[in-house]
């Protein structure tokens, strides 16, 4: 077998490849979906008689918080519709704690604030809390959420944690989903420490489903049953929906959470792009035609996935083991060596370029190197063949230590 492993790695070589699986982006076909956005016209005024050509409605036009609201089932009242981009707001929300702080505490006045860490995660969140001087407490993720039995320890053992953030469906990059229970004994541990301590979920995966998707009880509904409104931030956005860095963002938050990013956005900005918004509220009309244009994008996704799970497959059991997402953008393998980084280096004398090992991690650092994130939506179907090829010919190198 090593020889074959070898062998077959070296016809890859000569192949001189050059793909990128570094980041969850979507494919040109799936940008195709929103070609209509484009070119679709829009009127001056909404149907409330709103100029969208001028300043103004700062929490966004009318419809386009109501299509939020219906993506988040959350009141209008509590949603607002902003540019393009969710993690942007979730920026203004930290720095709006940062600065004044949920219930008047600002998180700069306290000595070293903590922030529970769901691992793997999404690097751009470990960037953004250690930017504010954050402490980032690491908890693992089960298949249905996060270890609750760690978090309890986590939260005996340290004071000042003032924030959980996480990926609640389709978690990047493990997959995760997690279940009602999983998130009502989140609210209910974390509250009874700290009716101070915020709540981000980063829905970016909301309605990025695949066929099989288990559902999911909308979270806000979750929060108004724990009674932690006040305490939760969720957001989402358009960008894997239309288009990456031309969507649309959304944020519903209660009482306490609203009124911190209304504040901290009163100050930035004047108002969001209604132009774009009234756009996509012409497109969309409304939830129903967005869940079908997600079928579409699911369509084009799902062989991708499949394709990648059927070279993985072939890697023996003894090397590790890899998620199998009903949606989202990633794929992740674990190995049961601590090999990863070596794994990456391999792919990368091969011409495959995988999302750095440790990227996952607070501080880019794998305790068990152990975690591979692999982002199959962008690349077309015979790239993707080769890439995962190479991927499955490294592990083996790596885990077995052929000569190549
Ligand atoms: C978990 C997560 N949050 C946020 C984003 C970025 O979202 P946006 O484009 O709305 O800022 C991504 C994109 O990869 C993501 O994976």
């Amino acid at each position: 077998m090593p020889e074959s492993i070898a062998q077959q790695f070296k016809s890859l070589l000569d192949e001189k490849l050059s793909i990128d699986l570094t980041r969850g982006k979507p494919s040109p076909s799936q940008l195709d979906l929103s070609n209509e956005l484009l070119s679709i016209a829009v009127e001056p005024l909404t149907e409330d008689g709103t100029d969208i050509r001028n300043y103004g409605e700062p929490l966004g036009i009318y419809q386009a918080r109501e299509l939020g609201s219906e993506l988040l089932d959350s009141p209008i009242e509590n949603t607002i519709a902003a540019e393009q981009s969710s993690l942007l707001l979730s920026y203004q929300l930290l720095l709006a704690n940062h600065l004044f702080g949920l219930n008047g505490k600002p998180w700069k006045d306290i000595k070293n604030p903590k922030f529970i860490c769901p691992t793997p995660g999404f690097d751009r969140h470990f960037r953004m809390l250690d930017e504010l001087g954050i402490e980032m407490l690491p908890v693992p993720l089960t298949s249905d959420g996060l270890d609750t039995n760690i978090l309890q320890t986590t939260l005996a053992e340290h004071s000042d944690i003032v924030g959980l953030i996480s990926v609640p469906r389709h978690s990047n990059p493990s997959g995760d989903i997690y279940s009602d229970d999983n998130i009502l004994k989140i609210f209910e541990l974390c509250s009874e420490y700290s009716k101070d301590l915020v709540f981000l979920f980063d829905h970016a995966y909301l309605i990025h489903d695949l066929s099989n998707a288990p559902s999911q009880t909308p979270i806000w509904l979750l929060a108004e049953q724990a009674k932690v409104l006040n305490q939760t931030a969720i957001l989402t956005s358009f960008s894997k929906v239309t288009f990456g860095g031309g969507g649309l963002a959304f944020f519903a938050g209660g009482e306490g959470t609203f009124s911190l990013l209304k504040k901290i956005r009163d100050s930035m900005i004047i108002c969001p792009d209604k132009v774009n918004q009234s756009r996509h509220v012409t497109f969309f009309k409304n939830k129903a035609n967005i869940i079908i244009h997600m079928q579409k994008h699911a369509a084009i996704i799902e062989p991708k996935f499949e394709l990648t799970t059927s070279i993985l497959k072939t890697i023996p059991h003894e090397c590790g083991t890899f998620s199998s997402p009903t949606g989202g953008y990633f794929i992740t393998y674990k190995t049961v060596k601590p090999i990863a980084a070596k794994i990456i280096d391999i792919c990368k004398s091969a011409g495959v370029l995988i999302t750095p090992a440790g990227a996952t991690f607070p501080h880019g650092i794998d305790p068990n190197d152990s975690v591979i994130r692999l982002a199959p939506t962008f690349v077309e179907a015979d790239k993707l063949q080769k890439a995962i090829e190479v991927f499955s010919a490294a592990v083996q190198i790596a885990h077995f230590d052929i000569e190549i």
